[in-house]
């Protein structure tokens, strides 16, 4: 009696494993993954969604096709759930066209000047894709290309392991770079993501996440009323092309401190084009600290931001235009904001800002937290 309940049992197990759903019990409540396919690509690569829902109940549904998050569902103060970041519903309408939504950006999130670069003496020429400069990893960057995938858990939450190799010439860029993303939705209502990467070449690179977040709900309208705090007493000011001066600014008595929380639109028209620069954060090393913290008052979702990384790109949805429509909304102009935790946008031609070179035997790592809570 007591084997055949344990073939019994061991069947069943095998049968959940294999088929699109694997879930635990976790503290009497549930927490899990959901797979399911998420359809093919232009080459006929297939591509699934995964749903990580962690104990509490919050969801992230992430694509190894860019390591896109879809869709990210946490509660406001009365705890019913909204998704809050932007994006599309299949996976054609991110092929076609997305700026970026919710994706990996990589080998180089932000821009590199001219898309060149001299490293060792040699000079490499990247694919511009952004008038003359080289915007997130050019014309095929990681947003664009199919990860493998491996669902994995413990009793801290529920992730997602994406790893993916780019190889040497890739984008104009040397080296062979195999790189990890994690993602984790934990039980402690965080999304962690987390990178690593390894190279056989000299090589630069800036990975990050390219999230769209509107704490209202994804399709609720601008986000000017969200008051945000951005932990940088810097800024790197930038030339017209959005390539940083070389110059490191006070944000005191500009419109671009945020030292203490305030409304997004609060002086937002004092700045040509809406944010989109990149802030020196408060720190002297790579250790996790607070960046940014974001509240939307209606709701009373509050997300903090914590990174190793030295700085953090604040782009305030400026290029959206109501061309991209998805999950149901029009995105509009400052429908979304993005905080890519980076190092600074050009640092491969700016030998004052900190270095983005990667060498053999090295490891690359980075860690960012967003932490969901209200108050
Ligand atoms: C980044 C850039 C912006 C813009 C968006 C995508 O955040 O800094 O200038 O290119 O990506 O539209």
């Amino acid at each position: 009696m007591g084997t055949k309940y344990t073939i019994i049992l061991s069947v069943l197990t095998v049968f959940l494993m294999s088929g699109c759903k694997e879930s635990t019990e976790y503290g009497g409540k549930k927490m899990n993954i959901k797979k399911e396919a998420f359809g093919k690509t232009a080459d006929d690569k297939n591509v699934n969604l995964y749903t990580l829902t962690n104990a509490n109940g919050l969801k992230a549904k992430i694509t190894n096709y860019g390591a896109i998050v879809t869709s990210l569902q946490v509660p406001d103060r009365n705890g019913n759930l909204a998704d809050i970041v932007l994006g599309y519903d299949t996976i054609d309408e991110y092929i076609k066209a997305s700026p970026y939504f919710g994706a990996i950006v990589g080998r180089y999130g932000n821009r590199i000047a001219k898309g060149k670069f001299t490293l060792n003496g040699i000079e490499y020429s990247l694919a511009t894709n952004d008038g003359e400069n080289h915007l997130h990893g050019g014309i095929k960057g990681f947003d664009k290309v199919v990860w493998n995938a491996e669902p994995m858990q413990d009793d801290n939450g529920v992730s997602l392991k994406l790893t993916y190799l780019s190889k040497d010439g890739e984008e104009g860029y040397p080296g062979n770079l195999n790189c990890t993303v994690i993602y984790t939705m934990t039980n402690n209502d965080e999304l962690k993501i987390s990178y690593e990467a390894e190279t056989d070449k000299p090589t630069v690179l800036n990975l990050t996440n390219h999230s769209y977040f509107n704490l209202a709900g994804h399709d609720s309208g601008d986000i000017l009323g969200h008051e945000i705090m951005l932990n940088a007493d810097h800024f790197t000011p930038v030339d017209e092309g959005l390539i940083p001066t070389s110059e490191i600014k006070p944000v005191k008595d500009t419109p671009m401190d945020f030292t203490k929380p305030m409304p997004i639109g609060s002086r937002i028209a004092e700045v040509k084009g809406g944010y989109d620069h990149n802030y020196v954060l408060n720190k002297s090393d790579d250790s996790l600290t607070l960046a940014a913290s974001v509240y939307e008052p209606k709701t009373g979702r509050l997300m903090e931001t914590f990174t190793t990384e030295p700085g953090i790109q604040f782009y305030s949805g400026n290029f959206l235009d109501g061309s991209n429509k998805g999950k149901g909304a029009v995105y509009n102009k400052h429908n979304g904001f993005c905080l890519e935790t980076q190092h600074f946008p050009d640092s491969p031609n700016k030998p004052n800002f900190p270095s983005v070179v990667l060498k053999p035997g090295e490891k690359y790592t980075h860690l960012t937290v967003h932490k969901f809570s209200v108050r």
